[in-house]
């Protein structure tokens, strides 16, 4: 996998006086089956996440409140997404390295993903990631 394979996606919703709504729906809007939601937020300034990879693991990461960045790395080459829209997911491939980092004191980063939790699923570390990623 590559990142130029991660891209943003704009998610399909409506909006009138009343307010947005915003809506992910496979396989229309991501090409995986969601078997797993979390969120990160209460990040405290300065603090980074991230800072792995995934084997096999498929995500949809959206800023569904204040904003972040994250830094994508396929083991060559690497692109930072800056996230504030709560219309917006970044589609994170596997075998991609990923840092998340400048949280805003409100922000929530919403994870919809592939596969259920498995710490084996993991590169934690970046060289074992770039062995297996650039063999
Ligand atoms: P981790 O994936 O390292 O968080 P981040 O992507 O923000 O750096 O997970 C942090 C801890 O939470 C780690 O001990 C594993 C645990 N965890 C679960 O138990 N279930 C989950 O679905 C996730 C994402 C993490």
């Amino acid at each position: 996998m590559t990142i130029f394979q991660c891209r943003l996606v704009d998610l399909p919703g409506s909006a009138d006086n009343r307010g947005r709504l915003a809506f992910v729906e496979p396989p229309h809007t991501i090409p995986f089956e969601i078997r797993r939601v979390y969120y990160l937020f209460g990040i405290p300034s300065g603090k980074e996440r991230g800072a792995h990879g995934h084997r096999d693991l498929e995500q949809l990461m959206i800023a569904v409140s204040g904003s972040f960045t994250v830094t994508l790395d396929d083991g060559k080459e690497r692109k930072t997404f800056q996230m504030s829209r709560p219309d917006q997911g970044l589609y994170i491939r596997k075998m991609i390295w990923r840092d998340l980092k400048n949280f805003s004191e409100d922000a929530v980063c919403l994870v919809l993903a592939s596969e259920r939790y498995s710490e084996d699923d993991y590169f934690r570390s970046y060289e074992d990631f770039y062995r297996e990623a650039r063999p």
